[in-house]
C-alpha cells in the first residue's frame, strides 16, 4: 500500500549521502508520497502543525542543493506517517518536542515523539536495554560521586560521556591511574569547585551538569558495531575499526568501517531489543553494540544506510523501507486512509444494512 509521509530534516545547503536523501528515496522509490519538511520551521496556526515543506518529485542524490524554492507553509497533519530524522535545534528543543509531540497525536510517527524525546539519550538506556547488556553506568551531576566510583579500584577505566551528544564529542576515558582525570570529571560535571571559588554561587548560580559514566568495554576495539534495525529486524549497519590514537569508534572521526556481520548470538539479541523498542514506540534505529554491551542507542539520524552501501557497495534503503511498513501495518501503527476508511465503511454497511457506521 502507498502512504503520505512526511520526513522531517533540518535544512541543509544540499543533499549529502546520509538519511536525509537516502531516507525520501527510498520512499520515493517505494510508491510513496513523500514530503520533506524543515523540522526548524514548526508551528501551529488555527490548531493545525504546520511546517514548511515540499513534495517530492524525483529521487535527489547527493551534492543537489537543498531546494528552498519549493518550500510552502503547508499542514503537517496531512499525512499517514511522520518520520522525523533529526533532532530539533538545541535552540528550539523543548518547544519543538512540544509540537512534534502536538503532531504526534494526530498522526503515527515512524519514532513517536516522546520516543525521540527520552529515549535518544544515554541517561535513558536502563528504560530500553536490560541490566546485563549495559556496561555499569552512572548518571550524576556529582564530581565527589562519580570521583568515589573511579577512585574504588585502579585498575578499571570509565567513559565519561555528555548524555546527549553524538558522534564522539567530549567521550572521554579517565582512571585512577591518569592524572586528568580528575580534571575531566571535574569538567563534566560542571567545574563547581572551581567556579564558586571564583565568582561565589550567588553570582554564578549552579554550577552542575549532567554526565554519564560507563565502565569501559575493553572488546570494544575487537568487536564494536553499528546495528540499523527497521521494523525490529537488524538488517544492516558496519563494523568499526578504532584508531589506535584514538579510543572512539565513531566513523564521523575518521575511523575505518567495513559491512556488517553479526554472530548468531548477536542477531538474536539484537531482534529481541528490536521487538521491544517497537513496543515502546520505535521502529527505527541505531545500536552501538560492543556485544553483550549496549554502548548507546541512535533514534534520530543513525547513520548506517550510507556507511554500509559504501563499505559493501549494497543499497538497503528499499529493503529498510520494506521491513519497516510491513512491521508498521502488522503492528497497526498505520492507520487506513479516510478514502479508505470511507470505502470500507460503505461495504460495511452495505454488507449489515441495519449496522450503524461512524466514519
Ligand atoms: N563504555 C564504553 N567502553 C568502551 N568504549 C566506549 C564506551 N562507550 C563509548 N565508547 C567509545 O566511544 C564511542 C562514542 O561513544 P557513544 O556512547 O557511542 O557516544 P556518541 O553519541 O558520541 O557516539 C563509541 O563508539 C565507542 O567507540
Ligand atoms: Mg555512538
Amino acid at each position: 500500500m502507498s502512504y503520505r509521509v512526511l520526513v522531517l530534516i533540518s535544512r541543509l545547503n544540499e543533499y549529502r549521502l546520509d538519511n536525509h536523501s537516502i531516507v525520501p528515496n527510498a520512499l520515493l522509490h517505494a510508491g510513496h508520497q513523500v514530503s520533506v519538511g524543515d523540522i526548524e520551521t514548526l508551528g501551529i496556526r488555527d490548531s493545525t502543525v504546520i511546517c514548511d515543506l515540499f513534495a517530492l518529485d524525483r529521487e535527489y542524490r547527493d551534492g543537489v542543493p537543498f531546494p528552498d524554492l519549493k518550500l510552502q507553509t503547508a499542514s503537517a497533519e496531512d499525512f499517514d506517517i511522520v518520520w522525523v530524522l533529526t533532532n530539533p535545534h538545541p535552540t528550539l528543543l523543548l518547544d519543538a518536542f512540544q509540537l512534534l509531540w502536538v503532531l504526534n497525536q494526530r498522526v503515527p510517527f515512524v519514532n513517536d515523539a516522546s520516543a525521540l524525546l527520552f529515549l535518544n539519550s544515554k541517561i535513558t538506556l536502563p528504560a530500553a536495554v536490560d541490566r546485563e547488556h549495559l556496561p555499569t553506568s552512572y548518571v550524576s551531576n556529582s564530581f565527589d560521586a562519580l570521583n568515589e566510583v573511579v577512585s574504588a579500584d585502579e585498575n578499571e577505566s570509565w567513559v565519561l560521556k555528555p548524555s546527549n551528544e553524538g558522534c564522539g564529542s567530549d567521550v572521554y576515558i579517565v582512571s585512577l591511574k591518569t592524572k586528568n582525570s580528575r580534571a575531566l570529571l571535574q569538567s563534566t560535571t560542571g567545574n563547581e569547585i572551581c567556579r564558586y571559588e571564583m565568582y561565589g554561587r550567588p553570582t554564578i548560580g549552579l554550577s552542575r551538569k549532567y554526565v554519564t559514566m560507563q565502565r569501559y568495554v575493553p572488546n570494544v576495539v575487537d568487536n564494536e558495531k553499528r546495528v540499523m534495525l527497521s521494523g525490529g529486524v537488524p538488517f544492516c549497519g558496519f563494523r568499526r575499526f578504532h584508531h589506535e590514537l584514538d579510543h572512539r569508534g565513531n566513523v564521523t572521526l575518521g575511523n575505518a568501517f567495513e559491512g556488517l556481520q553479526l554472530t548468531p548470538e548477536e542477531d538474536h539479541f539484537c531482534r529481541a531489543l528490536g521487538q521491544s523498542l517497537m513496543d515502546q514506540g520505535v521502529y527505527f534505529a541505531g545500536i552501538d553494540l560492543a556485544y553483550p554491551y549496549v554502548l548507546e542507542l541512535n533514534l534520530a539520524n543513525p547513520g548506517g544506510l550510507n556507511y554500509s552501501f559504501r563499505a559493501t557497495g549494497r543499497d538497503q534503503s528499499s529493503e529498510a523501507i520494506e521491513l519497516l511498513f510491513a512491521a508498521l501495518e502488522a503492528k497497526g501503527r498505520l492507520r487506513p486512509r479516510r478514502t479508505e476508511r470511507v470505502a470500507s465503511a460503505a461495504a460495511n454497511a452495505e454488507r449489515s444494512c441495519d449496522m450503524e457506521v461512524t466514519l
